[in-house]
């Protein structure tokens, strides 16, 4: 395997992708009962964003980079921005990017845990560096579907995973969530999952996602923000995520907080952001 998250750490897909799981865990921490963090695909958990590891940060320079500093009207983004701080301080000389692991670590409660699985050897033992202050995640180096296997159902019958792919073979990979998210949800039928997907190629993206709404048996709606013409051939054009069993209201506030950071973002540009469900609709 080639990929390397360091050079696309705090990118604007990193920022959808982690405003939106602080939002998920926000909202499962309504109820007092502990819940399982699962998360499949970890990375490190801790960039350096002046290391060519990730090209100086140069992805970051449009992502973090635009937010750090700012002021934001909704709570979620705020929440983000704060939880950042508090992990990378800007007063520090180093410049450091949180991870999913990490930003999900300082997010739990004494009665949450979590594990977080990652396959390649050395980002795995950076990620256990990375949480070793946070004895309620753990890291494990593991294939992230057998992770999801190991540990559903959890005793406390709730249960988050978070699912970030590299996409390096765009098919296999999300041939394979798939088939993992299918195996979760007969271990646990209302485990809230989040599969993240890139935004590269609208012909194939558009059927995949009607194939999949028309099999579901679970609330499903995506949240997507993109920066280019979703089918420019750019690179990445924009940022997806699947949310299965979404917790209440977590459409209605994403309503309110995505465009916002869409516009931040530069999205109004070129761009745009939805929220939509695509299957089972909750009211
Ligand atoms: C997109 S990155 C994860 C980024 C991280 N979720 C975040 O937001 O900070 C994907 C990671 O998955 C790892 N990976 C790839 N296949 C895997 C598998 N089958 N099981 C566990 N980890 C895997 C890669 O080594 C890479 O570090």
């Amino acid at each position: 395997m080639k990929y390397r998250h360091g050079f696309h750490a705090g990118n604007f897909a990193d920022v959808h992708k982690h405003v939106t799981l602080l939002s998920l865990i926000a909202a499962l921490q309504r109820k007092d009962k502990g819940f399982l963090y699962l998360e499949t695909h970890a990375g490190r958990g801790l960039y350096d964003l002046d290391s060519a590891d990730t090209h100086q940060g140069a992805e970051s320079r449009l992502g973090i980079g635009v937010l750090r500093g700012t002021a934001s009207a909704s709570p979620q983004i705020a929440a983000y921005l704060a939880a950042i701080e508090r992990l990378c301080p800007r007063a520090d000389e180093s410049l450091l990017y949180p991870g999913s692991p990490l930003l999900a670590a300082q997010a739990l409660r004494g009665q949450d845990r979590g594990w977080c699985c990652e396959i390649q050897a050395a980002e795995c033992r950076a990620l256990e560096r990375a949480l070793q202050h946070y004895p309620r995640m753990r890291g494990a180096c593991t294939d992230g579907y057998a992770g999801l296997a190991a540990h559903l159902p959890p005793p406390e019958r709730r249960a988050l995973l978070f699912i970030d792919p590299p996409y390096e073979e765009q098919d296999d990979d999300l041939v394979r969530a798939i088939a993992g998210i299918d195996d979760a949800l007969q271990r646990l039928a209302n485990a809230v999952i989040a599969l993240w997907y890139p935004i590269k190629d609208q012909p194939e993206l558009a059927p995949w996602l009607t194939r999949l709404a028309a099999r579901l048996a679970v609330p499903a709606l995506v949240a997507e923000l993109w920066l280019h013409p979703r089918d420019a051939r750019i690179g990445l054009n924009g940022s997806g995520l699947l949310i299965l069993n979404p917790p209440y209201r977590l459409d209605a506030e994403m309503q309110q907080w995505l465009p916002e950071l869409g516009d931040a973002l530069g999205a109004a540009r070129q761009g745009g952001t939805r929220v939509q469900w695509i299957a089972h609709e909750q009211h």
